[in-house]
């Protein structure tokens, strides 16, 4: 898979934009829930990013460890009020030693860890006994999302389409590593919809908002930016008003490991 990658220090500062004060996230609450589940005391998000839901887990009492790629992410993630153990380091080779953690999560990040299943792998090794595995973020192989992204920017749904694990392949890679206990669920369900003009202030449209845009070259990026503008032109010929839709679903893969 020849695909580049991004380098989320350049986009590090901006990152915390997407997650707004006045919004509530139905995957923190999951998180949560697991957390209570597996009465976790020790708890690792590998792609931790700025910190943004390990500080959403702080309630929990458990030591919190985040590990990332990127060093900017890492700082952002520094600034989090709460207490966070972080370390730079790539998700198919976690620093840990062996049965360490109650519960390790991923966030909208498995799909940057190159082998996914090695990931997995890993994870199963620093788990404890009877502690669970949660791969939480989208997939566009189930079809059910409806992004005006895909639609206006030429070759974004066939590259996610080629980055992105399915959800059912997560589950199957659990299953061969040992994991049991499998299952998989819809934990969030994103509905937003711009409509007309409002889609030009949508935070996700940025160029380097996400890393479906920011994989962009410059003029394919504003090729899908014209596309829209001119949508609306359209529209607004026809005295009409336009809808840009973002309904994800955002899945949870879960599994645990053996009792011993
Ligand atoms: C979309 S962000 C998600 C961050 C955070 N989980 C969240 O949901 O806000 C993806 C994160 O994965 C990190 N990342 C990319 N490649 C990685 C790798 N090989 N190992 C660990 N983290 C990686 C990036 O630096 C980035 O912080």
């Amino acid at each position: 898979m020849n695909i580049s990658r991004l380098n989320y220090d350049q986009i590090a500062d901006q990152y915390n934009q997407r997650y707004p004060a006045s919004q509530t996230w139905e995957r923190g609450q999951a998180l949560l829930e697991l957390a209570k589940r597996t009465n976790a005391k020790t708890i690792l998000e590998v792609g931790s990013g700025t910190g943004f839901w390990l500080n959403g887990l702080s309630n929990t009492g458990a030591k919190l460890f985040g590990l990332d790629y990127s060093m900017g992410m890492i700082q952002q993630a520094r600034e989090q009020p709460a207490p966070l153990l972080l370390t730079r380091g790539t998700g198919t080779q976690l620093p840990y030693p062996s049965s360490t953690f109650d519960l390790i999560y991923c966030v909208d990040a498995i799909h940057h860890f190159g082998d996914h299943r090695v990931f997995i792998r890993e994870a199963f090794r620093l788990l404890k006994p009877g502690a669970a595995l949660a791969v939480i973020g989208h997939d566009p192989h189930e079809g059910a999302a409806h992004w005006y992204i895909y639609e206006y920017f030429d070759t974004v749904y066939d590259t996610d389409l080629r980055r992105y694990p399915a959800g059912r392949s997560v589950l199957q890679w659990m299953e061969q590593e040992g994991f049991v206990d499998i299952s998989t669920k819809v934990v969030e369900q994103i509905q937003n919809i711009h409509v007309g003009e409002a889609v030009l202030k949508d935070p996700f449209l940025k160029h380097d908002a996400t890393s479906q845009l920011a994989l962009l070259d410059e003029q394919t990026y504003q090729a899908g930016i014209e596309r829209i503008r001119s949508a609306l032109a359209r529209a607004g010929e026809r005295l009409d008003r336009i809808t840009f839709r973002s309904e994800i679903a955002v899945q949870m893969q879960l599994g645990f490991k053996p009792n011993a």
